[in-house]
């Protein structure tokens, strides 16, 4: 069976009313194509909770701040449409640009305090063109549940503050880091990677592995960061635009590990830009997956 496809707000506000009067919950995958394993498993995650699950594809331009990344995306409609039929999701949300922003669009959505730091000095505008997209989404959709990916783990905070914020009657749902097998964090801009750079990427998830161990076990957060930024020179990332130790709870800055956190890095490698990050857990904190009890790293290996 193949995925139902609207273009349009009014089919797509039918189609959920519908639903709606037959008392479904709701989910939305919010993304911008390109769909790999790790969209995928956010839609499997909707599909467990929710009743109806629609899949948005949009390439927004107003969270792109390279105007050649913008033009670089990958758009492969009909590809994603295929992936998405084994799952069974019920609905392929792609909105032509008028419907998203009409003529004379003059509406943003800032958040302040989680945007700044981290990509916000490198991606100027980035996050309000991104709220301002999920934002119109959630109220497209009108969705009880939405799922965003860990791997985008600023993203992740800055839309659940908007949603707190703005009162929106929505559930955020973070999912963890899917990655390919050598740890590679998949990303829709991996395909951009030569073959000599795909074999140098997954050396970043390793930095920030064995970073975040150290960390855990007790070693200074300062002196590990700096080594872990060589080690990912020194593996043939040209530049990093940050490598920070942060709150997982607010993103504040740490330079000690006295709460749960999170090791987050970009860098460049070659023309393409990644990111990943990596969850840091304390002793006792609970919750830990490690099979000894002892302080997890949460990673997947
Ligand atoms: P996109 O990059 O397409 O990502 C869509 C969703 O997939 C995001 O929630 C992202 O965190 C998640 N995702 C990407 N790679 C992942 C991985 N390896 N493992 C788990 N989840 C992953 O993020 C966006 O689009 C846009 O900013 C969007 C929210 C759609 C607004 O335009």
């Amino acid at each position: 069976m193949s995925v139902p496809i609207v273009r349009t707000l009014a089919d797509l506000r039918a189609t959920i009313l519908a639903w709606r009067r037959a008392g479904a919950k709701v989910a939305v995958v919010p993304t911008m194509g390109a769909l790999h394993e790790g969209h995928l498993s956010l839609v499997r995650a909707a599909l467990n909770q929710a009743d109806r699950v629609i899949v948005t594809l949009f390439v927004n331009p107003k969270q792109f701040n390279n105007p050649a990344d913008l033009a670089a995306y990958p758009r492969t409609e009909a590809v994603d449409a295929a992936k998405l039929a084994p799952l069974a999701a019920h609905l392929l949300y792609v909105p032509e640009a008028g419907e998203i922003y009409p003529d004379g669009f003059a509406t943003s959505v800032k958040v302040s305090g989680v945007s700044e730091g981290l990509c916000g000095p490198f991606r100027p505008g980035h996050f309000e063109g991104m709220a301002t997209v999920v934002a119109k989404l959630f109220l497209q959709t009108g969705a009880d549940l939405a799922f965003f990916g860990e791997k985008d783990f600023q993203q992740l905070h800055v839309v659940r503050r908007m949603a707190r914020d703005l009162d929106m009657l929505i559930e955020i749902v973070g999912c963890p880091t899917v990655r390919e097998p050598d740890g590679l964090a998949l990303s829709s801009r991996n395909v951009r990677l030569s073959p000599a750079e795909r074999a140098i990427a997954p050396k970043l998830a390793h930095a920030l592995f064995s970073a975040a161990a150290a960390i855990v076990d007790g070693a200074s957060v300062d002196r590990t960061i700096e080594q872990a930024r060589s080690a990912i020179i020194a593996a043939g990332y040209a530049r990093i635009d940050y490598l920070e130790l942060r709150a997982e709870k607010d993103l504040a800055p740490m330079h000690n590990f006295d709460r749960q956190a999170r090791l987050l890095v970009a860098a460049w490698l070659g023309e393409t830009r990644l990111i990943d990050n990596v969850e840091l857990r304390r002793r006792g904190d609970g919750k830990s997956r490690s099979e000894d009890g002892k302080a997890g790293v949460e990673i997947e290996k």
